[in-house]
Protein backbone atom coordinates (compact mmCIF):
# COMPACT_ATOMS: atom_id res chain seq x y z
CA UNK A 1 0.00 0.00 0.00
CA UNK A 2 1.05 3.76 -0.28
CA UNK A 3 2.23 5.96 2.10
CA UNK A 4 -0.77 8.86 2.49
CA UNK A 5 1.36 12.23 1.34
CA UNK A 6 1.09 14.80 3.16
CA UNK A 7 0.67 18.53 0.96
CA UNK A 8 2.63 21.69 2.10
CA UNK A 9 0.68 24.43 0.92
CA UNK A 10 2.10 27.96 -0.46
CA UNK A 11 2.59 29.78 3.12
CA UNK A 12 4.27 26.32 4.35
CA UNK A 13 1.49 25.08 6.22
CA UNK A 14 1.07 21.49 5.55
CA UNK A 15 -2.00 19.82 4.61
CA UNK A 16 -3.26 15.88 5.22
CA UNK A 17 -3.95 14.19 1.40
CA UNK A 18 -6.77 12.36 2.78
CA UNK A 19 -9.75 14.56 4.68
CA UNK A 20 -12.89 12.84 6.14
CA UNK A 21 -15.43 14.66 4.37
CA UNK A 22 -18.02 16.03 7.39
CA UNK A 23 -21.14 16.70 5.20
CA UNK A 24 -23.85 14.95 6.68
CA UNK A 25 -27.00 15.55 4.58
CA UNK A 26 -28.22 18.52 3.75
CA UNK A 27 -31.18 18.35 6.55
CA UNK A 28 -28.30 17.68 9.10
CA UNK A 29 -29.23 20.46 11.65
CA UNK A 30 -26.42 20.79 15.10
CA UNK A 31 -26.26 16.72 15.09
CA UNK A 32 -24.15 16.12 18.29
CA UNK A 33 -21.83 13.05 16.00
CA UNK A 34 -20.81 13.03 12.87
CA UNK A 35 -21.48 9.56 11.57
CA UNK A 36 -18.05 7.97 10.98
CA UNK A 37 -16.09 10.45 13.05
CA UNK A 38 -14.48 8.17 15.71
CA UNK A 39 -13.73 5.69 13.04
CA UNK A 40 -11.63 7.77 10.82
CA UNK A 41 -9.71 9.27 13.44
CA UNK A 42 -8.80 5.71 14.93
CA UNK A 43 -8.50 4.83 11.18
CA UNK A 44 -5.62 7.33 10.63
CA UNK A 45 -7.34 10.78 9.08
CA UNK A 46 -5.91 13.66 10.25
CA UNK A 47 -7.65 16.47 7.97
CA UNK A 48 -11.89 16.69 8.42
CA UNK A 49 -13.48 18.68 6.23
CA UNK A 50 -16.62 20.82 7.42
CA UNK A 51 -18.51 24.14 6.31
CA UNK A 52 -20.34 26.75 8.35
CA UNK A 53 -23.60 25.44 6.66
CA UNK A 54 -23.09 21.67 6.95
CA UNK A 55 -24.17 22.63 10.50
CA UNK A 56 -21.54 19.88 11.67
CA UNK A 57 -18.84 22.65 13.13
CA UNK A 58 -20.03 21.83 16.35
CA UNK A 59 -19.63 18.08 15.73
CA UNK A 60 -16.42 18.31 14.55
CA UNK A 61 -15.14 20.43 17.67
CA UNK A 62 -16.22 17.70 19.72
CA UNK A 63 -14.80 15.11 17.85
CA UNK A 64 -11.32 16.63 18.21
CA UNK A 65 -12.11 17.42 21.95
CA UNK A 66 -13.01 13.96 22.91
CA UNK A 67 -9.87 12.29 20.86
CA UNK A 68 -6.30 12.15 22.21
CA UNK A 69 -4.49 12.81 19.69
CA UNK A 70 -2.92 16.27 19.75
CA UNK A 71 -4.54 19.05 17.92
CA UNK A 72 -1.61 20.10 16.23
CA UNK A 73 -1.40 17.17 14.40
CA UNK A 74 -5.34 17.45 13.30
CA UNK A 75 -6.40 19.74 10.44
CA UNK A 76 -9.87 21.12 10.11
CA UNK A 77 -10.81 23.17 7.16
CA UNK A 78 -14.19 24.68 6.89
CA UNK A 79 -16.32 27.28 5.22
CA UNK A 80 -17.56 30.60 4.75
CA UNK A 81 -21.34 30.18 3.38
CA UNK A 82 -22.55 32.42 0.94
CA UNK A 83 -25.26 34.26 2.93
CA UNK A 84 -22.32 35.61 5.00
CA UNK A 85 -20.32 37.13 2.21
CA UNK A 86 -21.38 40.79 3.34
CA UNK A 87 -20.27 39.90 6.89
CA UNK A 88 -17.33 37.89 6.43
CA UNK A 89 -15.48 38.19 10.33
CA UNK A 90 -19.04 37.50 12.08
CA UNK A 91 -19.41 34.12 9.92
CA UNK A 92 -15.46 33.10 10.67
CA UNK A 93 -16.15 33.97 14.48
CA UNK A 94 -19.24 32.10 14.22
CA UNK A 95 -17.20 28.89 13.01
CA UNK A 96 -14.72 29.53 15.70
CA UNK A 97 -17.19 29.63 18.59
CA UNK A 98 -19.24 26.45 16.96
CA UNK A 99 -15.53 24.32 16.55
CA UNK A 100 -14.04 25.72 19.83
CA UNK A 101 -10.75 25.60 18.17
CA UNK A 102 -8.67 27.42 15.80
CA UNK A 103 -9.45 26.83 12.28
CA UNK A 104 -6.38 25.41 9.79
CA UNK A 105 -7.95 26.36 6.47
CA UNK A 106 -10.64 28.62 5.34
CA UNK A 107 -12.35 28.77 2.62
CA UNK A 108 -14.68 31.05 0.31
CA UNK A 109 -17.33 28.09 0.15
CA UNK A 110 -19.08 29.83 -3.47
CA UNK A 111 -17.92 32.85 -5.65
CA UNK A 112 -21.84 34.36 -5.48
CA UNK A 113 -23.22 35.88 -2.49
CA UNK A 114 -26.43 35.14 -1.06
CA UNK A 115 -28.97 37.07 0.36
CA UNK A 116 -30.79 35.89 3.40
CA UNK A 117 -33.63 34.62 1.28
CA UNK A 118 -31.55 32.58 -0.62
CA UNK A 119 -31.28 35.37 -3.55
CA UNK A 120 -28.03 35.05 -5.60
CA UNK A 121 -26.86 38.87 -6.08
CA UNK A 122 -23.75 39.49 -8.12
CA UNK A 123 -21.51 42.37 -5.71
CA UNK A 124 -23.12 46.00 -5.11
CA UNK A 125 -25.68 47.08 -4.63
CA UNK A 126 -26.55 43.97 -2.92
CA UNK A 127 -23.29 43.20 -1.30
CA UNK A 128 -19.90 42.40 -1.68
CA UNK A 129 -18.53 41.28 -4.78
CA UNK A 130 -15.64 38.10 -4.15
CA UNK A 131 -12.91 40.22 -4.55
CA UNK A 132 -13.94 42.31 -1.86
CA UNK A 133 -15.06 39.04 0.06
CA UNK A 134 -11.73 37.96 0.02
CA UNK A 135 -10.16 40.88 1.07
CA UNK A 136 -11.89 40.44 4.07
CA UNK A 137 -11.11 36.92 4.35
CA UNK A 138 -7.38 38.02 3.79
CA UNK A 139 -7.75 40.09 7.20
CA UNK A 140 -8.61 37.27 9.14
CA UNK A 141 -4.60 35.77 8.97
CA UNK A 142 -3.76 39.01 11.03
CA UNK A 143 -6.20 36.77 13.59
CA UNK A 144 -3.61 33.94 13.79
CA UNK A 145 -6.96 32.17 14.54
CA UNK A 146 -6.87 30.87 10.49
CA UNK A 147 -3.63 29.14 9.19
CA UNK A 148 -4.60 29.17 5.78
CA UNK A 149 -7.16 30.74 3.36
CA UNK A 150 -8.83 29.61 -0.14
CA UNK A 151 -11.33 29.10 -2.06
CA UNK A 152 -13.87 26.73 -3.45
CA UNK A 153 -16.43 25.53 -6.40
CA UNK A 154 -13.92 28.87 -8.55
CA UNK A 155 -13.25 28.15 -11.94
CA UNK A 156 -10.28 29.20 -14.08
CA UNK A 157 -11.96 32.21 -15.20
CA UNK A 158 -13.54 33.28 -11.36
CA UNK A 159 -9.97 32.73 -9.94
CA UNK A 160 -8.37 34.34 -12.63
CA UNK A 161 -10.73 37.66 -11.19
CA UNK A 162 -9.82 36.88 -7.67
CA UNK A 163 -6.59 36.87 -8.42
CA UNK A 164 -6.05 40.56 -10.24
CA UNK A 165 -6.86 42.19 -6.83
CA UNK A 166 -5.71 39.57 -4.12
CA UNK A 167 -2.89 40.10 -1.88
CA UNK A 168 -2.47 36.83 -0.40
CA UNK A 169 -2.27 33.87 -3.64
CA UNK A 170 -5.29 30.93 -2.34
CA UNK A 171 -3.67 28.41 -0.56
CA UNK A 172 -5.83 25.88 -1.34
CA UNK A 173 -9.04 25.76 -4.34
CA UNK A 174 -11.67 23.28 -3.86
CA UNK A 175 -13.55 21.80 -6.64
CA UNK A 176 -15.51 18.40 -7.78
CA UNK A 177 -13.18 16.29 -9.00
CA UNK A 178 -13.07 12.52 -9.51
CA UNK A 179 -11.78 10.39 -13.23
CA UNK A 180 -15.27 11.60 -14.80
CA UNK A 181 -14.29 15.17 -13.83
CA UNK A 182 -10.69 15.75 -13.50
CA UNK A 183 -10.55 19.52 -14.55
CA UNK A 184 -6.98 19.18 -15.93
CA UNK A 185 -6.94 22.33 -17.66
CA UNK A 186 -7.89 23.81 -14.14
CA UNK A 187 -5.46 22.06 -12.31
CA UNK A 188 -2.34 22.97 -14.25
CA UNK A 189 -3.61 26.94 -14.34
CA UNK A 190 -3.85 26.15 -10.09
CA UNK A 191 -0.31 24.67 -9.92
CA UNK A 192 1.27 27.34 -11.73
CA UNK A 193 -0.06 29.79 -9.26
CA UNK A 194 1.36 27.70 -6.41
CA UNK A 195 -2.69 27.03 -5.22
CA UNK A 196 -3.02 23.27 -3.95
CA UNK A 197 -6.20 21.82 -5.50
CA UNK A 198 -8.03 19.79 -3.45
CA UNK A 199 -10.74 16.94 -4.69
CA UNK A 200 -14.79 17.22 -2.79
CA UNK A 201 -17.12 13.96 -4.02
CA UNK A 202 -13.64 12.74 -4.77
CA UNK A 203 -15.34 8.85 -5.44
CA UNK A 204 -18.16 10.74 -7.71
CA UNK A 205 -20.54 10.89 -5.09
CA UNK A 206 -20.92 7.21 -4.75
CA UNK A 207 -22.31 7.37 -8.04
CA UNK A 208 -21.62 5.57 -11.44
CA UNK A 209 -17.39 6.13 -11.54
CA UNK A 210 -17.34 3.63 -8.75
CA UNK A 211 -18.31 0.69 -11.30
CA UNK A 212 -16.34 2.32 -13.91
CA UNK A 213 -14.98 -1.17 -15.90
CA UNK A 214 -11.41 0.76 -15.79
CA UNK A 215 -11.58 1.43 -12.14
CA UNK A 216 -12.66 -1.72 -11.24
CA UNK A 217 -10.16 -3.83 -13.37
CA UNK A 218 -7.53 -1.69 -11.74
CA UNK A 219 -8.61 -2.33 -8.25
CA UNK A 220 -8.86 -5.58 -9.28
CA UNK A 221 -5.30 -5.92 -10.04
CA UNK A 222 -4.31 -4.40 -6.42
CA UNK A 223 -7.08 -5.90 -4.34
CA UNK A 224 -8.63 -3.40 -3.93
CA UNK A 225 -12.70 -1.15 -4.64
CA UNK A 226 -12.93 1.20 -7.45
CA UNK A 227 -13.48 3.42 -4.92
CA UNK A 228 -9.90 3.51 -3.61
CA UNK A 229 -8.34 3.63 -7.18
CA UNK A 230 -10.06 6.97 -7.55
CA UNK A 231 -8.65 8.23 -4.53
CA UNK A 232 -5.17 6.91 -4.82
CA UNK A 233 -4.93 8.49 -8.61
CA UNK A 234 -5.98 11.96 -7.34
CA UNK A 235 -3.32 11.35 -4.73
CA UNK A 236 -0.89 10.73 -7.94
CA UNK A 237 -1.94 14.03 -9.23
CA UNK A 238 -0.93 16.32 -6.61
CA UNK A 239 -4.57 16.49 -5.27
CA UNK A 240 -5.73 15.73 -2.08
CA UNK A 241 -9.22 14.35 -1.64
CA UNK A 242 -11.95 14.83 1.17
CA UNK A 243 -14.32 11.72 0.68
CA UNK A 244 -16.82 10.98 3.05
CA UNK A 245 -18.51 7.27 4.50
CA UNK A 246 -20.31 6.10 6.81
CA UNK A 247 -19.48 2.36 6.83
CA UNK A 248 -16.16 1.64 9.28
CA UNK A 249 -14.42 -0.65 6.64
CA UNK A 250 -15.11 1.71 3.76
CA UNK A 251 -13.56 4.64 5.99
CA UNK A 252 -10.06 2.68 6.71
CA UNK A 253 -10.27 1.79 2.85
CA UNK A 254 -10.31 5.18 2.21
CA UNK A 255 -7.35 5.77 3.79
CA UNK A 256 -5.33 2.60 2.78
CA UNK A 257 -4.49 3.09 -0.57
CA UNK A 258 -2.80 1.37 -3.27
CA UNK A 259 0.46 2.44 -4.96
CA UNK A 260 -0.85 2.87 -8.71
CA UNK A 261 1.55 2.36 -11.54
CA UNK A 262 2.42 5.36 -13.92
CA UNK A 263 0.63 3.27 -16.51
CA UNK A 264 -2.28 3.29 -14.61
CA UNK A 265 -2.34 6.57 -13.46
CA UNK A 266 -2.19 7.63 -17.34
CA UNK A 267 -4.71 4.95 -18.47
CA UNK A 268 -7.43 6.94 -15.64
CA UNK A 269 -6.34 10.07 -17.00
CA UNK A 270 -7.62 9.48 -20.01
CA UNK A 271 -11.28 7.90 -19.26
CA UNK A 272 -13.30 11.25 -19.28
CA UNK A 273 -11.95 11.80 -23.37
CA UNK A 274 -13.99 11.13 -25.88
CA UNK A 275 -16.54 9.31 -23.89
CA UNK A 276 -19.45 11.77 -22.68
CA UNK A 277 -21.18 8.85 -20.43
CA UNK A 278 -17.67 9.53 -18.61
CA UNK A 279 -17.32 12.91 -18.64
CA UNK A 280 -19.52 14.61 -16.17
CA UNK A 281 -19.86 16.18 -12.73
CA UNK A 282 -21.87 13.68 -10.44
CA UNK A 283 -21.96 15.94 -7.47
CA UNK A 284 -25.59 16.67 -7.09
CA UNK A 285 -26.75 19.36 -4.83
CA UNK A 286 -26.24 22.54 -6.05
CA UNK A 287 -27.31 21.60 -9.32
CA UNK A 288 -30.54 22.40 -10.97
CA UNK A 289 -30.38 20.95 -14.05
CA UNK A 290 -34.10 22.69 -14.92
CA UNK A 291 -32.18 26.31 -15.51
CA UNK A 292 -28.54 24.97 -15.71
CA UNK A 293 -27.83 27.02 -12.79
CA UNK A 294 -25.64 25.54 -9.67
CA UNK A 295 -26.16 27.48 -6.47
CA UNK A 296 -28.26 30.50 -8.23
CA UNK A 297 -25.22 31.17 -10.75
CA UNK A 298 -25.27 30.26 -14.34
CA UNK A 299 -22.73 27.90 -15.32
CA UNK A 300 -21.57 30.03 -17.53
CA UNK A 301 -20.87 32.70 -15.10
CA UNK A 302 -19.33 30.22 -12.60
CA UNK A 303 -16.90 29.07 -15.56
CA UNK A 304 -17.74 26.00 -15.00
CA UNK A 305 -16.95 22.99 -17.29
CA UNK A 306 -18.77 24.09 -20.62
CA UNK A 307 -18.72 20.31 -21.79
CA UNK A 308 -21.10 20.00 -18.31
CA UNK A 309 -23.46 16.84 -18.50
CA UNK A 310 -25.23 15.80 -16.22
CA UNK A 311 -25.02 11.88 -15.86
N1 LIG B 1 -16.97 22.52 -1.36
C1 LIG B 1 -18.15 22.04 -1.71
O1 LIG B 1 -19.01 22.76 -2.28
C2 LIG B 1 -18.47 20.59 -1.44
C3 LIG B 1 -19.56 19.99 -2.10
C4 LIG B 1 -19.82 18.65 -1.84
C5 LIG B 1 -19.02 17.92 -0.96
N2 LIG B 1 -17.98 18.53 -0.31
C6 LIG B 1 -17.12 17.79 0.65
O2 LIG B 1 -16.74 16.54 0.07
C7 LIG B 1 -17.15 15.46 0.91
C8 LIG B 1 -17.47 14.23 0.09
O3 LIG B 1 -18.37 14.54 -0.95
P1 LIG B 1 -19.63 13.66 -1.33
O4 LIG B 1 -20.29 13.15 -0.12
O5 LIG B 1 -20.41 14.43 -2.31
O6 LIG B 1 -19.04 12.46 -2.17
P2 LIG B 1 -18.03 11.23 -2.10
O7 LIG B 1 -17.14 11.24 -0.92
O8 LIG B 1 -17.46 11.23 -3.46
O9 LIG B 1 -19.03 9.99 -2.02
C9 LIG B 1 -19.67 9.62 -0.84
C10 LIG B 1 -20.53 8.40 -1.15
O10 LIG B 1 -19.70 7.31 -1.55
C11 LIG B 1 -19.91 6.17 -0.73
N3 LIG B 1 -18.57 5.59 -0.49
C12 LIG B 1 -17.61 6.03 0.36
N4 LIG B 1 -16.47 5.32 0.23
C13 LIG B 1 -16.72 4.38 -0.72
C14 LIG B 1 -15.95 3.34 -1.29
N5 LIG B 1 -14.67 3.13 -0.95
N6 LIG B 1 -16.53 2.54 -2.23
C15 LIG B 1 -17.82 2.74 -2.60
N7 LIG B 1 -18.61 3.72 -2.10
C16 LIG B 1 -18.06 4.53 -1.17
C17 LIG B 1 -20.56 6.69 0.53
O11 LIG B 1 -21.48 5.74 1.03
P3 LIG B 1 -21.21 5.00 2.46
O12 LIG B 1 -21.43 6.05 3.51
O13 LIG B 1 -22.26 3.94 2.48
O14 LIG B 1 -19.82 4.45 2.43
C18 LIG B 1 -21.33 7.92 0.02
O15 LIG B 1 -22.60 7.55 -0.49
C19 LIG B 1 -18.32 16.03 1.72
O16 LIG B 1 -18.52 15.34 2.93
C20 LIG B 1 -17.84 17.46 1.95
O17 LIG B 1 -16.92 17.46 3.04
C21 LIG B 1 -17.69 19.86 -0.56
Amino acid sequence: MADIPTFTLNNGVAMPGVLFGCFQGPECRETADIEGLHDALAAGYRGLDTANNYNTEAAVGEGVRKTDIPREQLFITTKLPSTMHHDVKASFEDSLKQLGTYIDLYLMHWPQGKKEDGTVYDGPPDGPTFNDVWEEMEKLLETKQVRAIGVSNFSHKTLGQLLQTAKVTPAVCQVEGHPFHPDFAFMKFCHSKGIHMSYYSPLGNGQTVLKDADLVEIGDAHGVSAGQVCLAWALANGVSVNPRSTNAERIKGNITLPKLTDAEVKRINDIHKNDEKRHSRLCLQPYNKEDNTASGWSLEKLGWDVGFKHA
